[in-house]
């Protein structure tokens, strides 16, 4: 893995602001008394303004978050939606890298959750049923048989709180959201806040996850955006090349929940450790594709000594564009955009396609309240759930 990504940025060098913060812990809780309003400088900035209004007269809001490099995020209070991400390629031209809608109508329409925020737990939890404390709990089997990403109406369905704020070297908005004992199904009530962070001029955008609860719950918070490097709308990802920090992955059945096992990657279609393009092998006859119809799967990142590990490196050879994921989780699902038919029709009328986006879903490991020897994601009163994903985009010549 290092030898491959050495011409790429390592955690040590993140920007100044990316480095402090690992060094804070992963919160913005003491944070936000630092903010520092610098509206007369040139730098970064963040707006606000309606993005749209819920069919009950809710008001749904956009931000816009913009850096020195050129780079522009925008993001809806409606699910904590991504709905654009913009980033120079190697020329300097500026495209937008993510899958959506030009509008709120897009976003509440039926989609495989594009851009958002994914909870409370983001990937499967086989049947619908796990166990806690003796208790048995049942959820909505939203993915038949099982229930995915927070079942009917998960944290990508609800409407945020949210507000911005401007430190020295960045902009960003915090999302909040109290989610009720029993939404969903989940037990106690969990209070949650995300926020993202886009440094000023190192292209770094930076999850925070934070949650507490008044009762023991799984909590498993991700994103959901949809990247294609060379632009949206610009026909499929599988040129795209990946070298994932993984020597283990979990297999699945073919209603893509774990086995319980921890398997090497090695001689099979899923050792990404070099350089290879995701269309490279995806078709090849193998079980575990054909589960996913491709790849579907959580891959168990390699852990490094720091808080964050270098998870995934993307590299778009036409663009030059690369993206490199950093997490404190111990997983990523790694998604092809397999389910992806050609039904959806998104921005700018750009038809969305067999595999038009990958997802990088930083993660615990799927179904772990049922599987005791992964990861624990239970959340128990008087703990913090603290945890960060950065995703940073550049360039390679
Ligand atoms: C996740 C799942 C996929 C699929 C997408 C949404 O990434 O792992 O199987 O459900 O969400 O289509």
């Amino acid at each position: 893995m290092q030898a491959q990504l050495r011409y790429h940025r390592i955690p040590e060098t993140l920007s100044l602001f990316a480095f402090s913060m690992l060094h804070f812990g992963c919160g913005a809780e003491g944070d936000r008394s630092q903010v520092i309003q610098r509206d007369e400088q040139p730098g970064a900035a963040v707006t606000r303004e309606e993005f749209g209004e819920l069919t009950d007269g809710t008001s749904v809001d956009v931000f816009t978050l913009t850096n020195m490099d050129g780079m522009v995020v925008r993001a809806i209070t409606y699910g904590g939606i991504i709905t654009s991400l913009r980033v120079p390629d190697r020329d300097g031209q500026i495209d937008d890298v993510v899958l959506g809608f030009d509008d709120l109508a897009g976003y509440l329409s039926e989609h495989p959750y594009f851009g958002a925020i994914i909870g409370r737990y983001g990937n499967r939890i086989a049947g619908g049923r796990f166990t806690l404390d003796g208790q048995e709990y049942t959820l909505a089997t939203n993915n038949d048989p099982n229930h995915l990403h927070g079942g009917i109406t998960g944290f990508d369905k609800v409407v945020w709180q949210a507000e911005s704020f401007e430190r020295d070297d960045s902009v960003g908005v915090v999302f909040t959201y109290s989610s009720a004992a029993g939404e969903e199904g989940y037990p106690g009530k969990l209070d949650v806040r995300v926020t993202y962070t886009l440094t000023e001029n190192a292209n770094e955008l930076v999850f925070d996850y934070y949650a507490v609860t008044d009762a023991p719950t799984p909590v498993n918070l991700t994103q959901h955006s949809y990247f294609n490097l060379a632009g949206d709308g610009s026909g499929n990802v599988v040129g795209h090349e990946l070298t994932i920090n993984a020597d283990h992955y979990t297999p699945v059945d073919s209603t893509l929940i774990p086995s319980g096992e921890i398997a090497p990657v090695v001689g099979t279609p899923f050792d990404f450790r070099t350089a290879t393009a995701i269309g490279a092998r995806i078709d090849q006859e193998d079980e575990q594709l054909r589960h996913g119809s491709g790849y579907d799967h959580n891959f168990v990142l390699n852990r490094s000594d720091g808080p964050l590990t270098h998870a995934v490196l993307v590299y778009e050879p036409q663009t030059g564009r690369t993206m490199d994921v950093y997490t404190a989780e111990p997983g990523i699902q790694f998604y092809a955009g397999n389910f992806l038919d050609g039904s959806i029709t998104g921005k700018a009328g750009n038809v969305y396609g067999h595999r038009s986006g990958f997802c990088l879903e930083t993660q615990h490991f799927p179904d772990s309240p049922n599987k005791p020897e992964f990861p624990s994601t239970i959340l128990r009163p008087g703990e913090e759930y603290r945890t960060r994903t950065i995703y940073v985009f550049g360039v390679r010549p």
